[in-house]
C-alpha cells in the first residue's frame, strides 16, 4: 500500500447521514467485507445485475476485486446501515500505474458505483460518489470518468450534479446479461 492510500484511509470509517437522518457508516472495502459484499451483490435487482460490467454476484470477480484494491489500483467504499453493505463507490485507476506510471491515460480514474434499492432517492449515491471525488486527487487522479447505458438515469443525475458533463455515446458498446446490445454513455470530470 503507497502511503498516499494509507492517508487516505486513515478517515475511515466515516459516520455520514442519509436525506431522512438515518445514520450511515463509509468504511474502506478488505478482505473481511467479502462474504457481506457477496450478499450485497447478490441481493441487487435483476435490472441492476442485467447491466453490470462484470458479475460481481461470482466470488471470483469479488477476489479480483479485492487483489486490485490491495495492490492500490482501486480504491472502495463501502457503505453499511445497521451493519448491513447498502451500496459501494469504487475509483478504478490504470493497473498496475505504481510500477508502469508512463501510461497516457494514468491521470483518469473511473468511478463505479452501486447502491441498493431500498436506498437509492436517500441521497446515499450522491454522498458516496461525492466522498470518491473528493479523494481522488490524493490518488493522482485529475480527471474523473463514469460508464454507464443511457437507461441509467440516477446515476447520470449523480453524476451531473458532482459537475461531470456528457462526453460520449458508443453506440451497441456493451451487452446486457440476456445478450442485448446496448448504447453506453461517457461521462467526465476533470478535478
Ligand atoms: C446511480 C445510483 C448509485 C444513485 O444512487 P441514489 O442513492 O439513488 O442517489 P441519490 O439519492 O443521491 O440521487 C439520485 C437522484 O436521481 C434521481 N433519479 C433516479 N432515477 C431517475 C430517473 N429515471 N430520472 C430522473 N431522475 C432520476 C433521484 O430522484 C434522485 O434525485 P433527488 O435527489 O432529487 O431525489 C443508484 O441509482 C444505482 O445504484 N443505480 C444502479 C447502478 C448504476 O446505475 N451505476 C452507475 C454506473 S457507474
Amino acid at each position: 500500500m503507497t502511503s498516499s492510500i494509507r492517508n487516505i484511509t486513515a478517515r475511515y470509517p466515516k459516520e455520514v447521514e442519509l436525506r431522512d437522518g438515518t445514520p450511515a457508516t463509509f468504511q474502506t472495502f478488505e478482505d473481511d467485507d467479502r462474504e457481506d459484499m457477496l450478499e450485497f451483490t447478490r441481493g441487487l435487482d435483476e435490472d441492476v445485475l442485467l447491466f453490470l460490467r462484470e458479475d460481481i454476484t461470482s466470488p471470483a470477480t469479488v477476489d479480483a476485486w479485492l487483489a486490485e484494491v490491495t495492490t492500490g489500483d482501486t480504491f472502495t467504499i463501502i457503505a453499511r446501515v445497521e451493519g448491513h453493505i447498502v451500496g459501494y463507490c469504487s475509483l478504478h485507476t490504470e493497473p498496475a500505474r505504481w510500477t508502469r506510471p508512463a501510461r497516457w491515460t494514468r491521470h483518469i480514474g473511473e468511478i463505479r458505483i452501486n447502491v441498493d434499492s431500498n436506498y437509492r432517492g436517500t441521497g446515499m449515491g450522491g454522498l458516496l460518489a461525492a466522498e470518491i471525488r473528493q479523494i481522488a486527487p490524493a490518488l493522482g487522479v485529475t480527471k474523473l470518468s463514469a460508464q454507464m447505458t443511457v437507461d441509467q438515469e440516477g446515476a447520470r443525475v449523480v453524476f451531473e450534479r458532482l459537475g461531470f458533463r456528457y462526453q460520449a455515446t458508443l453506440e451497441g458498446w456493451v451487452i446486457d446479461r440476456d445478450g442485448n446490445a446496448r448504447d453506453l454513455v461517457i461521462m467526465s470530470c476533470d478535478l
